[in-house]
Formats: C-alpha cells, sequence, structure tokens
C-alpha cells in the first residue's frame, strides 16, 4: 500500500535540504507536482519515486528521487565496536553507518573483537527472514586458530559437535586452509561454513575441538560477500542484484 508524506519532509528526506530550507523553496513556488506548483509544504505525496507509481516531484525542474522505504548497509565491521544500536560504554557498529534515520539495526551479531560482513538495515522483515533458526542462511568465517586443525577435525564438525546447548550443531563446513605447527603457539587458519547462528557459535565449536580462536572474520552471510575492496570500517548501499539475491534465496 502506498505511504503519503508532507512535500516537505519527502524532499527533506531525499536530501534536498533541512526540514525549513524546503519549506522556504516551497512556498517560494520553487516545486512542481507533476504539472502544478505547489507551495503547500503540507501537501502529500506518495512516499515512492515517479518509477515507482509515486509522484513526480520537481525542484527547480529537476527530479527529485524520493528516498527509498528500506536502506540495506553492508558494513566492514571492524574490532573493538558492539553489534547494538545503542551501548552506554562501548562504540556500536551505527557509528560506521552514514545514515542517522531512525530505525536501523544491525541483522544478527559479531563479537565485539569479530570484523567483517555485517548486514545493516531497517527492513525488518528480511533481518527476519535472514536470522530465523529454520531458515538456514550459511554464514562463512575465517579465522586463526590456535592449535594444529585436523581431517579428524573436520569430520567432527561435518558431523555436529555438542557445544552444550540442547541439540548438536547442524552439520558444518570446516576448510583447512594451512597450519603452522611450527609456530609458537602452532596455528592454523581455517574457514568454517555454518547454517546457524548460536551465541559465540565458532569459538565454542573451536573450543570443543580443543582450538581457541585468536581472529575472526566473517566473510559472507547468504549470497552476501564481503567485496576485497571495502576497508575495516567503511560501509556501502547494497547494490540492487545483491538486495534481490537476498530476498529472494
Ligand atoms: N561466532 C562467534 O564465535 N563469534 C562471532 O562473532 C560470530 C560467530
Amino acid at each position: 500500500m502506498t505511504k503519503y508524506v508532507r512535500l516537505d519532509k519527502y524532499l527533506a528526506d531525499a536530501g534536498a535540504g533541512t526540514r525549513s530550507e524546503v519549506k522556504k523553496m516551497i512556498r517560494s513556488g520553487k516545486v512542481r507536482v507533476g504539472e502544478t506548483v505547489i507551495r503547500q509544504p503540507e501537501f502529500k505525496v506518495a512516499s515512492v519515486s515517479a518509477k515507482d507509481g509515486g509522484d513526480a516531484v520537481l525542484l527547480n525542474g529537476v527530479p527529485v528521487l524520493a528516498q527509498p522505504e528500506f536502506v540495506y548497509y553492508l558494513l566492514h565491521k571492524p574490532k573493538g565496536c558492539v553489534s547494538a544500536t545503542e551501548d552506554r560504554q562501548e562504540k556500536t557498529v551505527m557509528e560506521y553507518v552514514p545514515d542517522s534515520r531512525k530505525g536501523l539495526f544491525p541483522v544478527g551479531r559479531l563479537d565485539k573483537d569479530t570484523e567483517g560482513l555485517l548486514l545493516i538495515t531497517n527492513d525488518g522483515a528480511l533481518a527476519h527472514e535472514l536470522l530465523s533458526p529454520g531458515k538456514h542462511v550459511e554464514k562463512t568465517y575465517y579465522a586463526v586458530v590456535q592449535g594444529v586443525v585436523t581431517p579428524d577435525d573436520v569430520q567432527k564438525v561435518s558431523r555436529g559437535l555438542d557445544i552444550g546447548e540442547d541439540k548438536e550443531t547442524l552439520p558444518g563446513k570446516l576448510e583447512i586452509l594451512n597450519t603452522h605447527p611450527e609456530s609458537d603457539p602452532p596455528k592454523s587458519e581455517i574457514r568454517l561454513t555454518i547454517c546457524e547462528g548460536k551465541f559465540h557459535q565458532v569459538k565454542r565449536m573451536m573450543h570443543v575441538l580443543g582450538k581457541e580462536v585468536l581472529y575472526l572474520k566473517r566473510i559472507s552471510m547468504g549470497p552476501l560477500t564481503l567485496p576485497e575492496n571495502l576497508k575495516k570500517g567503511e560501509c556501502r548501499l547494497l547494490s540492487e542484484a545483491e538486495i534481490s539475491a537476498l530476498k529472494n534465496r
């Protein structure tokens, strides 16, 4: 159902100016809706752009596109911030999002010391779909662990592990990328793909195998992959292709 908003809000949300600046523009006759000059800031227009069936809103003859109702950001979360919208003591992931609108939140959590891909949106329905345990959305992590990961560990992960929950973990895919038995302490680099999101799940799975996670980074979630050129702390909007891949998975 189309939502209607005041013309001054439509323009301000679209970045045409502050609410009081756009009111002045409207009153001075600079704004048209279709062919008609509208001088009332309270005039109601559809909150979507003309290409999506809304009104053609023009400022000085130039079309102003509506701010989409839902936005999707991909953040390369750095270490040292918490996956929350607010926190009294800690820096939150929202500080890296260049958008101050209300209602944005991170989809799921990465630990304070975990880096990598985090989706930030205001689309509650999509977030619910992605987080719902029954949907089995795959998440892949790169980790450096203390200890030498073995083919036997790979087998155990593929069968499911008892990490102290009611049920064992669902089968996961553990890949050994490199082992450094000679280093002090011995270390391994691994990739782990799981389709659940239990609290500290990767760290707990590795702990059960006698390995401690030293470094953890999420590199993909469902169809989204952390882009190589997105630096830690950088955030960008998802492309249309990424959004539809997420919605149609
Ligand atoms: N598993 C963990 O242990 N930590 C994370 O941040 C994500 C998955």
